[in-house]
């Protein structure tokens, strides 16, 4: 029951929180606590795109990499390709980097402005398959109500 709270609550509390009027650092800080919400997950946040490059943003989690090339990882084919992925087993992800042992599975759905990728949202979990339509579409959510702060 909370599981399906929580998760119903994540688009609502989103919106309630996002101002655009402040830095992006504090919108998307507190964007990666109400993501935080998601049960069944080990690390949740942003990497933020410069060039070729994303740079680690705010996140809740476990230390992470800081720096991943658009060539590589998860993160890196979200942002090249301009598509969310789901990896319900990220061994089987060729180029997959783990910054936790924990993590199992990952679902990346990047942030467009105008046809250009100015982040991705990263989220892990401890189990496999963990990731689904459902929380591709509330993550698709997320990323058109984040999109408005770049
Ligand atoms: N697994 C990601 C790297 C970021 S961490 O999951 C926080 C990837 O392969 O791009």
């Amino acid at each position: 029951m909370f599981y399906i709270v929580s998760m119903n609550n994540i688009i609502p509390s989103l919106k309630a929180i996002i101002d655009p009027s402040l830095p992006l650092m504090a919108n998307l800080s507190n964007a990666s606590a109400v993501l935080n919400m998601m049960e069944d997950i080990n690390w949740c946040g942003f990497y933020l795109k410069d060039g070729e490059n994303l740079y680690l943003g705010p996140f809740q989690g476990d230390v992470a990499c800081t720096t991943i090339n658009i060539n590589r990882g998860v993160c890196g084919y979200a942002a090249r390709n301009k598509t969310a992925i789901i990896v319900p087993d990220v061994n089987k992800f060729d180029g997959h980097i783990a910054c936790s042992s924990l993590s199992k599975s990952e679902i990346v759905v990047p942030i467009i402005v105008d046809n250009e990728v100015k982040a991705v949202i990263d989220i892990d979990a401890p189990i496999f398959d963990r990731f689904h339509d459902e929380e591709l579409d509330i993550l698709n959510q997320a990323a058109d109500i984040l999109k408005e702060l770049f």
